[in-house]
């Protein structure tokens, strides 16, 4: 029976055509059960393998397993062509578009101040440090020279966390004195000034970043809650000129080259003297106006530094205070403190 022989080659030659030629894989998977499924055409002439003569079929049988071999590694290439080509994308790629950004956070307008104000001092040698905002009565007013009848201690400007006498608390172990310690939430972080020279002995050079609590209510300018930042330079022979000096080298860091700095003479317990400071800027005459009060100061009082056990004959010092929001508020144009509070993307996203 030559005829099978010579049928071998057409027929692998036209099944291999065919897969070639499938358009996707299910026309793959058809032509494929059309020549070597069960009933396929190739399958046919396999089986026709047993009718031939002994002589004759072993070199049919070698010729048709080639042919199969070779059909087979066709429908496996032509079908990782047809997997690829379904794998790709429909429409072309554009590989020169922009890629998609993830949108990353910032952090708050407040935030960047601080590190802002925590950034230029640290230039001229100022470390932070920190103290707790739930606060006894001595570190707040008592040890700050802060009398007892100052309107800071009254229960309607300072939130009180139990009532004055009701509780005694031995636990602080710095600075025990017999006063009574009603805890609160601090009116300022000047308390911090305390904690800090009652830890270690001069020379101290810190600034304090940090939340106070007043019993305010909430408008344009006020907030029950608000940050402050508080310095201290304790040394010998440290006079007003290097705090003059350091306010405005600060200052002008901030808010621009063009800041000048004017001290008035004020009131606080425990600096003496004792100043407010103003500064003006084109920012502050682009606001209307001439100077604007932004922080108090002074020569640390003697009474201080005695209630840290400092001898005020040899230290010398001075402190300062300022509140972040204003410093804010100034460099941005905000108008109302609430807005730094409310968490509203739409005034965040623009700092
Ligand atoms: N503690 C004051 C306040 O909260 C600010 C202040 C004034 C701090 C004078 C000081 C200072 O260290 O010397 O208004």
């Amino acid at each position: 029976m030559p005829g099978l022989l010579d049928e071998i080659e057409p027929l692998k030659q036209a099944a291999v055509a065919e897969l070639k030629a499938a358009p996707d894989l299910a026309a793959l998977e058809q032509t494929k059960g059309a020549w070597i499924g069960a009933n396929g055409k190739f399958t046919a002439l396999m089986k026709r393998l047993g009718t031939l003569s002994k002589e004759e079929k072993p070199i049919a049988g070698k010729a048709v397993n080639a042919a199969k071999v070779e059909l087979e590694a066709a429908l496996v290439s032509r079908r990782e062509e047809l997997e690829l080509k379904a794998a790709l994308p429909k429409e072309p790629t554009d590989f020169t578009l922009p890629g998609r950004r993830r949108v990353l956070g910032k952090l708050h307008p407040l935030t960047q101040v601080t590190e802002d104000i925590v950034r230029s001092f640290r230039k001229i040698g100022f470390v932070v440090a920190d103290g707790p905002e739930i606060e006894d009565e001595y570190h707040c007013f008592d040890a700050l020279n802060t009398p007892a009848d100052h309107p800071a201690r009254d229960t309607q400007d300072t939130f009180y966390l139990n009532v004055l006498g009701a509780s005694r608390s031995e636990s602080g172990s710095i600075g025990e004195t017999p006063t009574a310690r009603s805890q609160l939430l601090r009116t300022h972080t000047s308390s911090v000034q305390i904690r800090v020279m009652e830890k270690q002995p001069p020379p101290i050079r810190i600034i304090v970043p940090g939340r106070v609590y007043r019993r305010d209510n909430a408008d344009a300018t006020h907030n029950p809650t608000f940050q402050q930042v508080e310095g201290l330079y304790v040394d010998k022979g440290v006079t007003a000129a290097d705090l003059k000096g350091t306010v405005e080298f600060v200052f002008r860091e901030l808010m621009g080259e063009d800041v000048k700095i004017r001290f008035r003479p004020h009131y606080f317990s425990y600096t003496e003297p004792s100043f407010e400071i103003d500064f003006t800027s084109a920012l502050v005459k682009k606001m209307g106006k001439d100077w604007l009060e932004i922080a108090g100061c002074g020569m640390v009082h003697p009474k201080v530094f005695e209630n840290v056990g400092y001898d005020p004959e040899v230290w010398t010092g001075w402190a300062f205070g300022f509140g972040i929001e204003r410093i804010a508020m100034i460099r941005y144009g905000i108008t109302d403190i609430r807005l730094f509070y409310e968490n509203d993307l739409r005034f965040l996203r623009q700092f």
